[in-house]
């Protein structure tokens, strides 16, 4: 058993309660391997910004549970070593399971998610209170779902939104004493959000995706007030990324993500916590593909993952600054 909080890691609590105040939303960027987590801490770092260290059960399958336990801890001391502590939380992205999030509390995470979207109701408001009795034990936060978003999320997909219905979130958050909310207004995972036929043309000829559903996103802050909310499914999915994967032989077709300015106006809402990880998995493919394509006989990997390191933290430093807004609010 390990608490968290002997290893330097905060919960989400206080990170959510300034956010809020400040009109910003903290990132949480999923990490599967070293090079992502020094992305994600220079990129905090060098901004001032706090940050969300998320881990989803793939994570934990590919990259071995313990490994990234110890990751998270060598992220708080790799923080100081680049000179500034800031807070730093390790969140579980997607926990399925009472056991699942059990496993992460008892190995030092200080956040979960209990993801029962995909269940009704009932047993959604079952699930996610049994997991938030155990974890408010240890101060661990807990984070829960109403509606399911289009797309594929580890072994679950579903073709369509089921925008979360605000006359639920108030008996959700009543019964169950989670400490933020995920909600489904249009957003969705993987790098091909909308389909082309879903979007319209704007004069330059770039496709333009159906806005967010904020209307939904302001009923619930009407019934929540001053209640965290989370965008999962939040990346981009920036063009000029996805067109240096497709001429160095990549094969992304119709990519298209949420835009920027539209995540930068919920960020200022009681939208507290905004989840990217596709993006990040474009800068890394990108900044690889062209190397392989113009250094054929370069084999170290450091001298490809070294630049896609590079260009990981610059994604992550303009998500930052320009879209969560949380640069320059740690002294
Ligand atoms: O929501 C899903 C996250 O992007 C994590 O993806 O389950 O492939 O690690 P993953
Ligand atoms: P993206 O696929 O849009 O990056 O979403 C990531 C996410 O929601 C992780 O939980
Ligand atoms: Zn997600």
């Amino acid at each position: 058993m390990v608490n968290y909080k002997d290893l330097g890691l905060v919960n989400t609590r206080e990170m959510f309660k300034k956010a809020m105040a400040g009109k910003y939303a903290i990132a949480a960027f999923n990490f599967n391997n070293m090079e992502q987590m020094q992305a994600i801490i220079q990129a905090a770092v060098e901004c001032k910004s706090p940050v969300i260290l998320q881990v989803s059960s793939g994570a934990r399958k590919y990259a071995n549970q313990t490994l990234l336990r110890y990751m998270a801890q060598g992220a708080v001391e790799y923080a100081k070593e680049l000179g500034l502590h800031i807070p730093i939380a390790l969140h579980l992205d997607h926990g399925d399971s009472f056991e699942l999030c059990k496993s992460c509390i008892d190995m030092g995470f200080s956040s979960v998610m209990i993801d029962g979207s995909h269940l009704p109701y009932d047993e959604n408001v079952a699930l996610t209170k049994k997991v938030v009795e155990y974890a408010h034990q240890f101060d661990v936060t807990v984070e829960g779902e109403l509606g399911v978003l289009a797309g594929v999320e580890d072994e679950v997909s579903a073709e369509h939104h089921t925008y979360t219905r605000p006359e639920e979130v108030e008996d959700f958050v009543k019964k169950t004493g989670v400490d933020s909310l995920a909600i489904s207004i249009g957003t969705s995972h993987g790098a091909n959000k909308f389909k082309p036929e879903q979007c319209t043309r704007n004069a330059d000829g770039i496709l333009v995706p159906p806005p967010l559903r904020f209307d939904i996103l302001k009923e619930v802050e009407k019934r929540i007030p001053g209640f965290p909310i989370v965008l999962h499914g939040s990346s981009s999915v920036p063009q000029d990324k996805v067109a240096i994967i497709n001429k160095y032989g990549g094969a992304l077709k119709d990519a298209i993500g949420i835009p920027e300015e539209q995540l930068r106006e919920a960020a200022k809402s009681a939208v507290c916590k905004i989840n990217i990880d596709s993006d990040g998995r474009l800068a890394m493919t990108a900044a690889v593909r062209e190397i392989f394509a113009t250094k054929p006989a370069e084999f170290d990997p450091r001298k490809y993952l070294g630049p896609a390191r590079e260009s990981l933290k610059e994604l992550y430093k303009h998500k930052l600054n320009n879209v969560l807004g949380s640069a320059n609010t740690v002294e």
